[in-house]
Formats: structure tokens, C-alpha cells, sequence
């Protein structure tokens, strides 16, 4: 069974500046809701019981968005609101689930993931990246049906256009199982379009292996000098580590961009 989740929320936001020059990114509203509560209603809905957020000192403000009682019932106290109630009913729901580790150095998502090393308990542990709302069905839920039948890894993936291929990062197919699920025989961070072995791209939730934390220790620094889980990943692949491709059927809303962050607040409005 998947009960822990890991969500790497240390990056810096840098195209969403000017907002992120003083808001962390997740807590921006899309359509009157932050999109790490988004986030978190997919985790629960799959079955998720803990999840571990891994933040900066600069994105305290997220710790402060759960930790707020005194606030809350100060105001409760002298309101009544039921709407007030009801939220901070909410947000203590999350609370409870959720666990803090810090990386102060945003060396890359390898780097983040290794962070909390120490909190995960299971063979398996889910990852979701935040900038990567998938709505209409619950991708984080479907994909644990696959893990659950084959006991192998598994990441969502789609296709893109093959111009946009250094975005991503890119797999190529070993072997399909079905209609929706691929075997992966590589997966490369950010290709050129020379070197991209397809159009296929893992979107940003993943079941990994508790096993990649050793591949992590040892990773050197791969492209733009980060440390990607993408190139770990490819290591564990390469000693023969099962990795399913899933390509989701919901819909991929990109939050991580300016323009894919006014959009994904249009799309969800129309819901
Ligand atoms: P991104 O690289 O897409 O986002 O990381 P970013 O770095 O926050 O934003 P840009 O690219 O500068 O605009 C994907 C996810 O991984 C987290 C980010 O917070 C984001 O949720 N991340 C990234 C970390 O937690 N640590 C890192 O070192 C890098």
C-alpha cells in the first residue's frame, strides 16, 4: 500500500516572479483556493495518511498557512462564521497529515527527495510536484492501481510537442503493456529536440522505490547543475528497476508558468 507522500516545495518560483519575489507559489489561489490544496484533496482521495512537505526558511509562510490556531480561533471565538468554521476545520484535516523537512539550498528535485530520506517508512512512496494540477480524475489514485497490480514503479506521463521536449523530461518506450501504460527503457532530463528519444514526458507525480534514496547520496549534479530525480531514476532503470509509464486520462494544468497559471485558473472555474 502507498500511505506516504513526499511534495518538493523549496524551489524558487522564478517564473512567476514578480509574485514569488514574496508569496510562495503553491499558496497562490487558483480560483479562490491555494494549489497545494488541490494537491493534498488528490493525496487524500488516494489513500495518502502523511505527507511530507519539503520547504525553505523562505517559504515558511507555507508552514504558517497550516499552523495558524491561535488565529483562527481568536476569530472563531468572536465570529461565529460558519464559512470561518469550516475552513479552519479544513486546514487542521491537512495539518494532521503533514510533516516539515527544510532544504535552504535549492540544489534540484533529487536533492529535495533526499531530504526526507529519514520519514519514509514503506517500499514504495508517492511524489508529487506541485506546479502539475491534473484535474478530472484522480491521477495520484489511478496510479496506485497500476503499482498495486504490477508492484513496479510508476510516473504519469504524456505526450508533448516535440518543440517543447527541454521542459520535460523524456522517456523511451521499452514495451507497452496496454492502452495507458508503457514500460520505459530510458528517461532523459531535458533534452535538446536532437536528442529527445521521443515526444513522451513524465508529468510530476511518481511512484518510486524507497531504494532511490542510495542512488541519490551518490548523484552528481546533472543538467543546469541541479540534481534531478530524473537522472536517479534512469539508474535504477538501467540495474533492470521496473518503471511504468502512466498516461493519465484527467487533465494536465500547468501552474508553474505565468501564462499556465491564469490559464489553469480559467479552467478550473469552469468545472
Ligand atoms: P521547478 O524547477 O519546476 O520549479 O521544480 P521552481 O524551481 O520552483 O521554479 P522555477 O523553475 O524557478 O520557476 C519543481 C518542483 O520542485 C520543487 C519546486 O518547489 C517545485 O515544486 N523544487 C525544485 C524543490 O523543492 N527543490 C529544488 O531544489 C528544486
Amino acid at each position: 500500500m502507498i500511505k506516504q507522500a513526499i511534495i518538493p516545495l523549496a524551489g524558487l518560483g522564478t517564473r512567476l516572479l514578480p509574485l514569488t519575489s514574496v508569496f510562495a507559489k503553491e499558496l497562490l489561489p487558483i480560483n479562490g483556493k491555494p494549489g497545494i490544496e488541490y494537491i493534498l484533496d488528490e493525496c487524500i482521495e488516494a489513500g495518502i495518511k502523511n505527507v511530507i512537505f519539503i520547504i525553505s526558511k523562505k517559504k515558511i509562510m507555507i508552514k504558517d498557512y497550516f499552523f495558524n490556531d491561535i488565529f483562527y480561533k481568536k476569530i472563531i471565538k468572536k465570529k461565529k462564521d460558519p464559512r470561518i468554521i469550516q475552513e479552519y476545520k479544513k486546514i487542521l484535516k491537512y495539518k494532521k497529515m503533514i510533516k516539515f523537512v527544510y532544504q535552504n539550498k535549492p540544489l534540484g528535485t533529487g536533492d529535495a527527495v533526499l531530504k526526507s530520506r529519514k520519514f519514509i517508512k514503506d517500499k514504495f512512496f508517492l511524489m508529487l510536484l506541485p506546479d502539475d494540477l491534473i484535474i478530472k480524475k484522480n491521477c495520484s489514485k489511478s496510479m496506485i492501481k497500476i503499482h498495486k497490480r504490477f508492484n513496479s514503479s510508476v510516473m504519469a506521463s504524456m505526450n508533448v510537442n516535440k518543440k517543447t521536449v527541454s521542459r520535460w523530461g523524456i522517456y523511451k518506450l521499452y514495451k507497452k503493456i496496454d492502452k495507458k501504460n508503457f514500460l520505459i527503457k530510458d528517461v532523459i532530463e531535458k533534452p535538446s529536440v536532437k536528442d529527445a528519444p521521443s515526444n513522451k514526458a513524465v508529468i510530476g507525480r511518481y511512484i518510486l522505490p524507497k531504494t532511490i534514496f542510495s542512488k541519490l547520496i551518490k548523484q552528481k549534479p546533472g543538467k543546469g547543475g541541479e540534481i534531478h530525480i530524473t537522472d536517479a531514476i534512469q539508474s535504477l532503470i538501467k540495474e533492470n528497476n521496473k518503471f511504468i509509464a502512466h498516461n493519465f486520462s484527467g487533465k494536465y494544468l500547468d501552474c508553474g508558468s505565468m501564462h499556465g497559471y491564469i490559464k489553469s485558473t480559467l479552467e478550473i472555474a469552469k468545472l
